[in-house]
């Protein structure tokens, strides 16, 4: 159980119009990274946004060593700016996926590193033209690049946890996350709408769907979503 649930938390963090809006994967991102964490980590938030993950991580843990990165610079000043406001410590810095932290191994990474489609992403209320989305049509490019850097840059027993979100192709990114990983384990799941301001994409949605690219329901003129989250254990090949 968390000291703080993430609706409390999210107040004590900024936002910011050209920087990712905090949304269900957020929550299900921190709730999973959590329950997996332990006191004395060196714990990693790979595409920290506002830094809103990485913040509620450390209000819950008495003894973590916490590092933030992203590819966004306003993304890396707000980040700055919250956990200075929320009096914590970590080391933040810019930089595309893995390249800030050559030569570093964590014990835990929280990956939320965009992982919609491309063509999704820039039409929704999160991520706007602003925030960088380079996931491709299926949205898998980011999070299968991160899986497969991943293990040079865990400690022994380290995890990486991902988010599978259906506006990508997560049959894609599962099947690929097994060939690294021998341990891939669903850990939250949760449906939601798309809201209502993406309505208008649900033509393109559909195209994209005849491709396999993503997946979703329609219910009573509803489209619903499914965001989990996977936790990845022993990498096959250790480095
Ligand atoms: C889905 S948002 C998550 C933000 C934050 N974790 C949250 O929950 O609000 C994805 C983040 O990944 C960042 N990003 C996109 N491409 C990146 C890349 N190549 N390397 C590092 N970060 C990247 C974006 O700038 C954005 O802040």
């Amino acid at each position: 159980m968390s000291k703080f649930n993430f609706e409390e938390l999210s107040q004590s963090v900024e936002v910011h119009n050209k920087v990712f809006k905090p949304n269900l994967t957020s929550q299900l991102s921190f709730e999973t990274a959590i329950s997996k964490i332990k006191n004395n980590f060196d714990v990693l938030d790979l595409g920290c946004g506002t830094g809103i993950i990485g913040v509620a991580i450390m209000k819950n843990f008495s003894n973590l060593r916490m590092y933030c990165s992203d590819l966004d610079e306003q993304s890396i000043k707000i980040t700055k700016q919250n956990f200075m406001q929320n009096n914590l410590k970590a080391d933040i810095r810019s930089g595309n996926l893995f390249d800030p932290w050559a030569g570093k191994k964590f014990d835990y990474i929280v990956n939320d590193v965009s992982g919609i489609s491309s063509l999704i992403a820039t039409n929704s209320p999160w991520f706007g033209s602003n925030v960088p989305c380079d996931s491709g049509e299926d949205g898998s490019s980011l999070t299968l690049a991160i899986v497969k850097e991943s293990p040079k840059y865990l400690n022994k027993n380290g995890s990486i946890q991902i988010p599978l979100i259906s506006l990508s192709n997560t049959k894609k990114i599962i099947k690929r996350t097994k060939e690294i990983f021998s341990e891939i384990k669903i850990v939250k799941s949760k449906d939601w709408f798309l809201p209502k301001e993406m309505e208008g994409l649900k033509k393109m949605m559909y195209e994209l769907k005849s491709k396999s690219y993503i997946d979703f329901e329609e219910k009573f003129g509803k489209i619903i979503c499914k965001t989990s989250i996977a936790v990845c254990n022993k990498p096959r090949n250790a480095q």
